[in-house]
């Protein structure tokens, strides 16, 4: 590496950039449907355990590992690991890990832009419930309106990335992030006066140990970490443009607390629409733009509530998508040498290819029968399999910063921190509860060891 690595700006623009990149589709769009799908209250829990007991130190040893060695993924596994070749593969795996999740929330971005230009159009004004329930069922068929606003939202990304850390991420994240907090507590205090939001508040804060699939744990924990960004070396990248004097434990809590705040509140502005208005918690991948619309139909100055909100979901889409795409282009920069401009180019043509199958997965123009041979569609089936990539990236950081990595060396960068005497437990969190959890999830999941839904139905 011969160029000196761009800094942060501020302390404020690299917690909000990398807030900004925590904060996004998964808390607006992807939380609430999984909520609604796997029973509300229990997955809730479970996914606020796995936050604060596994993701928080997660997201702490990515820190200390991108500042310590200011390395993208791959670059950093290697240093670290006195040069293996083993480890640096798991650096590849993040590399891929990101290309697959940007291609296929890249899509989901294009919705929100779409959802923009019709809020734009008032596309809800008249129509009731099921007909804006409709709306979304027509989009979600159209393979063309898909790529269209695939290639657009991919468009806006390169641009982003294109211009840089700083110029780029750092000014919009700025701006942007706070915007999106007040909005949603507005729409939260308009969520209050619904008939629905006792039973909403019932539904995502009591747990129903019933309602517990095996699959909603490995689920849950795949949340907390998908909304957080874990497990692809996106934290760990961002924390390589940090400088030595600021502080990792302080960052890291703010986030956290940041990122459970926005996934609550958007849960709790949705959730009283769909029992206000007679819906269903399970409708899958449309939820959040089936429920909100119908809101913004009853609002008085809903051409402004509901194009804003929309423009914010584009912006905190985008805060993601750069974040995916910094990745890869931080790395294939570092690794070959090559221009930036030409890695953000390779980067976003080879994600919006990618992303096509994902885009057409509604029509049924590409891969047809995905859905009838494999019980769910491309685009699902990619989303789905971030629920197992995020838990085996994060399970690779557990254990190379655990055991692999110099502890004095992690000491070090925790020296700057006023919460200095976290270190222990934070690095044996690391060590031991973090990747024994993780494995025992991922066994879980794949031998069904407890056969939850078989005992619920064999009792009387
Ligand atoms: N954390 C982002 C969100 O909640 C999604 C994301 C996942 C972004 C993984 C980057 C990496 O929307």
């Amino acid at each position: 590496m011969t160029t000196r690595r761009e800094h942060w700006g501020s302390k404020l623009g690299f917690m909000l950039a990398t807030a900004g990149s925590a904060v996004g589709l998964g808390s607006l769009w992807r939380f609430p449907y999984a909520a609604g799908e796997n029973g509300g209250g229990a997955f809730v829990l479970m996914y606020l355990l796995f936050t604060f007991v596994l993701g928080v130190p997660l997201f702490i040893a990515e820190l200390v590992i991108g500042r310590s060695t200011q390395r993208s993924p791959v670059g950093a596994y290697f240093e670290l690991s006195g040069h293996s070749k083993n480890w640096r593969l798991a650096g590849w795996f993040c590399i891929f890990s990101c290309f697959t999740i940007l291609s296929f929330y890249n899509v989901i971005s294009g919705w929100a832009l779409n959802y923009t230009f019709m809020s734009l159009n008032q596309f809800f004004v008249g129509r009731s419930p099921d007909g804006i329930r409709e709306v979304f069922d027509i989009f979600y068929a159209s393979g063309d309106m898909n790529i269209f606003w695939h290639f657009l939202f991919m468009l806006l990304t390169v641009g982003v990335v294109w211009a840089g850390v700083r110029k780029g991420i750092e000014h919009w994240s700025k701006i942007l992030m706070p915007i999106l907090l007040v909005m949603l507590v507005a729409l939260f205090a308009y969520g209050l006066t619904l008939d629905g939001f006792t039973k909403a508040f019932h539904f995502i804060f009591y747990p129903n140990v019933g309602n517990i699939k095996p699959s909603s744990i490995l689920g849950a924990l795949g949340m907390a970490m998908f909304t957080l960004s874990l497990g692809l070396g996106i934290v760990l990248t961002y924390g390589s443009y940090m400088k030595s004097s600021d502080d990792i434990a302080k960052t890291a809590l703010i986030i956290q607390v940041l990122n459970v705040s926005v996934t609550l509140l958007a849960a709790l502005v949705i959730f009283p629409i769909i029992f206000s208005f007679g819906q269903e918690p399970q409708q899958g991948v449309g939820l959040v733009f089936k429920t909100l619309p119908v809101l913004f139909s009853k609002m008085e100055g809903a051409l402004v509530i509901s194009t804003g909100f929309f423009v914010l979901m584009v912006f905190t889409a985008l805060t993601s998508t750069i974040s995916l795409m910094e990745v890869i282009v931080a790395n294939f920069t570092e690794m070959f040498n090559w221009p930036r401009k030409k890695a953000v180019l390779a980067v976003g043509a080879a994600s919006f290819l990618f992303g096509i199958p994902c885009a057409l997965a509604g029509s049924g123009q590409l891969f047809g029968n995905w859905e009838a041979i494999y019980g769910k569609d491309f685009l699902m089936t990619i989303a789905d399999l971030a629920d197992w990539q995020l838990p085996l990236g994060g399970l690779m950081i557990a254990i190379f910063t655990g055991w692999i990595v110099d502890k004095e060396l992690l000491k070090k960068e925790f020296s700057h921190s006023k919460a200095r005497f976290l270190f222990w437990p934070w690095y044996n969190f690391v060590k031991w509860l973090v990747p024994i959890s993780i494995v025992f999830i991922l066994l879980f999941q794949q031998t069904k060891i407890l056969d939850i839904d078989g005992l619920l139905m064999n009792s009387p």
